[in-house]
């Protein structure tokens, strides 16, 4: 006999490898302002192919366009032509601004459920891909980075991250709304597919912590719900030194990743001895 027999297992095997994954479309992702440059339709963090490219897509700091605090900004993403922009059926988005260099961003604004959708879907189709941001008129004056994280409600785990760089000029004293959650991110925490049922992790943004960017609350404008609760008003706006604070929270929450990481990889370990992927193909008849 010839050797058809391991030729037709190549064939096999060669297909496995390649029909699952239709390449069709790139992610949604921002066009302008221009994003870091690198920036590609490749989400930040893949749960379900293991892999991740960590927070800002793993790219390094441009120059920062000037914004001005209490103004919009417009942000368009891809539209679904030139073969980029699938939206995956919506999902939620975080939309937030960092003074610790992209490491956490104090949220500015969410679209939760549908975003670049106007309701329930289960296509890739994206129907909005404008969003005006306001940037609150108490952010601090400073480079600074905005970012966009996204998590689907159809398709692969995944974490999409795009970050700008910016100067906030016109700014205030201060700044307090919720800490931007990473779900999907190095296996940190999963939002599972959604399966129209649109309330799918919002128990994570729900719970998020509240944080502050500048030298003190200066604002009830920002990211509280109703009234502060209790406390005085005004008093901590006049005095209090920007530097002081923001470069020690910045210590605190490195330290308190890098622990953090430590653990996940060693889980992310365990779960990859537990489960291969890909799976190999074993048997060749
Ligand atoms: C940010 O804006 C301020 C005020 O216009 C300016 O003095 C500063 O040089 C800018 N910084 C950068 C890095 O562009
Ligand atoms: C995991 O999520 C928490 C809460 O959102 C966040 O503070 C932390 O940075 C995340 N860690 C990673 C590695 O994504």
């Amino acid at each position: 006999m010839f050797n058809t027999t391991s030729h037709i297992a190549f064939t096999i095997v060669a297909l496995l490898a390649t029909s699952p994954i239709s390449t069709v479309m790139g992610h949604m992702r921002i066009l302008k302002p221009a994003p870091r440059e690198g920036t590609t339709t490749d989400p930040a963090a893949s749960l379900t192919n293991g892999d991740s490219k960590g927070l800002c897509q793993g790219l390094p700091k441009g120059s920062p366009i000037d914004v001005q605090a209490g103004n919009t900004l417009s942000l368009k993403f891809t539209d679904g032509s030139k073969n980029e922009g699938a939206a995956h059926g919506g999902g939620h988005c975080q939309f937030g601004v960092s003074y610790d260099g992209g490491e956490t961003f104090v949220v500015v604004h969410d679209e939760f459920k549908h975003c670049f959708k106007k309701g329930p879907s289960s296509d890739n189709t994206p129907e909005v891909t404008n969003y005006d941001i306001e940037l609150p008129a108490d952010l601090p004056d400073g480079e600074a980075v905005f970012g966009w994280v996204w998590n689907n409600a159809i398709g692969n785990r995944e974490f999409y991250m795009n970050c700008i760089d910016i100067n906030v000029t016109g700014g205030g004293s201060g700044f307090t709304g919720p800490k931007m959650v990473y779900p999907n991110l190095n296996d940190n925490v999963t939002i599972d597919e959604f399966n129209g049922n649109y309330d799918t992790g919002m128990e994570l943004y729900d719970g998020r912590e509240e944080m502050t960017v500048g030298s003190g609350s200066g604002s009830d404008s920002g990211g509280a719900k109703g009234k502060s609760a209790g406390g005085s008003k005004g008093g901590d706006k006049a005095s209090g030194s920007k530097e002081a604070g923001s470069s020690k929270e910045k210590v605190t929450n490195s330290e308190a990743n890098s622990a953090a990481e430590e653990e996940e990889e060693k889980e992310e370990k365990d779960n990859q001895a537990e489960s291969s992927y890909p799976p190999e193909v074993e048997e060749r008849r």
